[in-house]
Formats: C-alpha cells, sequence, structure tokens
C-alpha cells in the first residue's frame, strides 16, 4: 500500500489483490479478493496500534462477536472480512435496528469485560450487522484503555429513549451523526 505523505492520507496505489473496503482514523481495511479476509492496514503514525490491537483479538478469539484473527505484523492485522453493514451505515440508510441487535451488542461487551478488558471507543461505525443478523465488533484497538468510554452506554440510551419510538425518524442524515462524534472526539461529550 503506498499513501501520500500529507495528513490526508491519500491512498495512492495498493496491491491489484486488495480491495478497499473501508478507511478509519488509522487505518485503511481491504478485502483480499476471493477470500473471506479483511487486512487493515494503519497509517505510518498509528502504526504501533496494529500490535496492541492484536494482542486484544487473541483475547477475544473464542467469542463468537468479533472477527477471528489470522495474521499481524508490525502495520497491520488479518481478520474475518464481515460482510455487513455498520450501525452508522444502518441509520444513514434507514436500515431498521432490532432490540436483539441491541442486546446482541451488549452481551459481546460483556464477554470482553469478562476477559479483563474495558471495551472503550464502541461507536456506529465499529459495529457490524451481516445479513442474517449477527452482530460483529470490531476495531477493539483501545478496549485496553483505563479510562472509561461512554459511547455505547450513550448509544444504548439514545436507542431506548428516542429511536425506539414510533414517529423518531429511522434514517439520520450523516452530518447530524458525524457531527455527534465529533463531540466525542473533542471530549465535549464524556
Ligand atoms: N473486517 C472487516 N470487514 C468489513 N469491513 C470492515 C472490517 N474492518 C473494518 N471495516 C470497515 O472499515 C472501517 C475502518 O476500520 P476500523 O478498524 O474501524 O479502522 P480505524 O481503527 O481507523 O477506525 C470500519 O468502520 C468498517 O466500515
Ligand atoms: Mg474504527
Amino acid at each position: 500500500m503506498k499513501i501520500e505523505s500529507d495528513n490526508q492520507h491519500t491512498l495512492l496505489d495498493y496491491d491489484k489483490s486488495l480491495t478497499l473496503i473501508g478507511q478509519g482514523r488509522s487505518a485503511y481495511v481491504f478485502r483480499i479478493k476471493q477470500t473471506g479476509k479483511a487486512m487493515k492496514v494503519f497509517f505510518p503514525e498509528y502504526m504501533y496500534i496494529a500490535e496492541e490491537e492484536a494482542e486484544i483479538y487473541k483475547v477475544v478469539q473464542e467469542i463468537t462477536y468479533y472477527p477471528t484473527l489470522y495474521d499481524a505484523g508490525s502495520n497491520y492485522l488479518v481478520i474475518d472480512y464481515i460482510e455487513g453493514t455498520t450501525l452508522f451505515d444502518c441509520l444513514t440508510n434507514g436500515i431498521p435496528i432490532s432490540q436483539e441487535v441491541v442486546r446482541d451488542i451488549d452481551i459481546a461487551l460483556q464477554l470482553a469485560k469478562q476477559e479483563g478488558l474495558n471495551p472503550s471507543d464502541v461507536h456506529l461505525r465499529n459495529i457490524l450487522i451481516t445479513s442474517d443478523l449477527q452482530v460483529k465488533i470490531i476495531d477493539v484497538a483501545r478496549f485496553r484503555q483505563t479510562k472509561d468510554c461512554n459511547q455505547w452506554l450513550d448509544l444504548k440510551k439514545a436507542f431506548y429513549c428516542y429511536y425506539e419510538k414510533r414517529y423518531f425518524p429511522k434514517k439520520i442524515p450523516e452530518f447530524m451523526l458525524n457531527g455527534i462524534a465529533m463531540l466525542y472526539k473533542k471530549n465535549l461529550l464524556k
């Protein structure tokens, strides 16, 4: 993978065996063509996260709500490719989110806690729902941080207090969700 050395991380080139499937704040994620695997390649300044995230995936390998880890290197991870939709895309596209999904996410996080982790940075873009309604949680790099993160608790509250109400819109504009995410990033919401 070749990226521009500006702070935009413009993607210049990548191997023909890969398909770009996502981008986060710290990495590009590709599907390895003709396989059920995904490769997360970290930007140079976030390279150190690769090892931390791999260690955490190893802790949750027995839990079905997390992808399998196949390989890890100094700046990348290979995990299951999850054929699904992030909760973020469910909300912006008006795909309904059920109580069962919310309950499964809770169970997934509870199970990680039982392994001694402190699930953090659990937000709409790090939760995927497959077409058969399975929940998968990705981007576990911050599961060992000591500071508590309330994002999931807040999302759950919003689900029961607002989303579930009959007249609450099931399709929410992207700019509103990004606005809320920005408040978290700036620590204005905790
Ligand atoms: N295993 C995967 N299967 C399918 N999509 C994925 C997978 N991993 C990541 N993605 C997509 O790529 C995006 C960025 O990945 P993520 O691991 O959250 O990176 P970052 O740590 O930079 O936030 C996710 O929000 C999701 O849309
Ligand atoms: Mg992410």
